[in-house]
């Protein structure tokens, strides 16, 4: 089904874009259709970045933004598209075609797809510099071809040098601060996501495979409106939980092991990413419940630290210090706090970072340094808390009853002006809870 009519927000994204950047003119490529083989593709996902700026899902497109050469200001939004054609449309569905780009999209101009090569020297033409990412969905050649003919219509001008600079910089800058609209929709993919992963809590019984529970919560994302995931779900019992990005999920569930599910739904292109820890059984056992309860103080403890002005690596640093607090006093590493994280033997139990932007993408665009400096959280940056506990099968110090032990807990948190907003907390964590779930 077609739209006949997009949300405003996509112009003024574009506006905020190129405001910044007077002089400068943007080439931003659609993702292409990936063939899977010969006729059949891979479902189509459009890049983050071009849907951001343009809300238009569909392959073979392509935008420019290029200056208003009258001296009025401002840029021109001028996307190339795939023409309608009727035999085409009978076996690929319907398209928006030129008229639509201009219509429903709000581009000033539109042209076919075809006529790229013809129109991209005199677009160049309008700008002092070139917004292009090099290296990706196969236009490189083309671009440098435009930007060769350009180079030789300037002649003697003193125009005909153009630098070419990565556009996902100024994109992912924009992208991290997320408006009022981006929120409600994030907001949203959270509740459906902590949904599944409720029903995931209700449902499991041992003797069922990884892989029923990964269609389970597969299916409540699409149920409640997500068009897709958001990464691919990590389920997985026992053991597998210790493989970080165990994708197999066709193992057995046994009672007396736990259950990782880091599961997260794509609604209106924004991702949720959650990670809940509970028994295949219906209680924890003694050594799983005392390091479930360590991996969920230090995760609450992180979310308490944010607020504007906090920085993620302070975060991480406190999360991995109540981690070695809490590993020394289960008897689970030896010696002096500090010297265990000056030397970072707590990575045998908690090997990644905790934080990481959440959006569009799951890990999504911007920049974590700014000026050399972690950056400070600012209200509307998303991003994730999840630290974790793991005894790798190969841990034969450790002892027997932490063995196949796998444990994360991630949760989506807003910074507000007054501190944050955890999207997630519909998804339970309190291991009472959890308990009374399985029950
Ligand atoms: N689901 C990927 C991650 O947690 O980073
Ligand atoms: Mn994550
Ligand atoms: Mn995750």
């Amino acid at each position: 089904m077609l739209l006949s009519q997009i949300s405003p927000f996509f112009k003024s994204r574009r506006e905020n874009l190129t405001k910044s950047h007077p002089d400068a003119v943007f080439l931003i490529p659609s993702n292409p259709d990936y063939v899977r083989n010969n006729d059949v593709h891979f479902p189509f996902r459009q890049e983050s970045g071009f849907f951001y700026l343009t809300g238009l899902e569909e392959a073979e497109s392509f935008l420019v933004l290029a200056p208003r050469r009258s001296g009025a200001g401002g840029h021109r939004t001028i996307l190339f598209v795939a023409p309608r054609d009727p035999d085409k449309e009978m076996w690929e569905g319907e398209r928006y075609g030129v008229e639509g780009a201009i219509g429903i999209f709000g581009a000033d101009e539109a042209y076919p797809i075809s006529e790229l090569d013809k129109k991209l020297p005199e677009l160049l033409a309008s700008g002092e510099r070139v917004f292009y990412r090099i290296g990706q969905m196969g236009y490189d050649q083309r671009i440098l071809a435009a930007l060769e003919s350009h180079r030789r219509s300037q002649g003697r001008s003193g125009r005909s040098l153009l630098s070419v600079e990565d556009p996902n910089a100024p994109i992912g800058e924009l992208r991290l601060f997320k408006g009022a609209e981006e929120i409600e929709i994030m907001r949203k993919s959270c509740q459906i996501s902590a949904k599944a992963h409720r029903a995931a809590m209700q449902e499991t019984r041992p003797g069922m495979k990884e892989y029923e529970i990964e269609a389970l919560v597969d299916f409540i994302f699409r149920k409640e409106g997500c068009q897709r995931l958001g990464y691919g779900s990590i389920v997985a019992g026992g053991k597998n939980a210790t493989c970080l990005h165990y994708r197999a999920n066709n193992d057995i569930l046994k009672e007396g092991e736990l259950l990782l599910i880091d599961a997260g739904g794509e609604y209106q292109y924004y991702s949720a990413d959650i990670t809940r820890t509970f028994p295949i059984g219906r209680k924890f056992t003694t050594a799983q419940a005392k390091a479930y309860d360590l991996v969920l103080r230090v995760q609450k403890e992180g979310i308490a630290m944010t607020r504007p002005g906090a920085k993620l690596p302070d975060i991480h640093k406190h999360v991995c210090e109540v981690m070695v607090d809490g590993l020394l006093s289960l008897g689970l590493l030896n010696g002096k706090a500090e010297e265990i994280i000056k030397k970072g033997e707590y990575r045998r139990f908690y090997p990644h970072n905790t934080s990481h932007w959440l959006g569009m993408d799951v890990h999504d665009a911007g920049l974590y340094i700014k000026n050399g400096e972690p950056r400070l959280l600012e209200p509307g940056m998303v991003f994730t808390i999840e630290p974790g506990f793991y005894v790798q099968p190969s841990d034969h110090q450790t002892p027997s009853e932490y063995q196949n032990i796998g444990i994360r807990i991630e949760d989506d948190i807003l910074v507000t002006s007054k501190g944050c907003e955890n999207f997630t907390q519909d998804a339970p964590k309190e291991r009472s809870e959890i308990e009374a779930l399985r029950g």
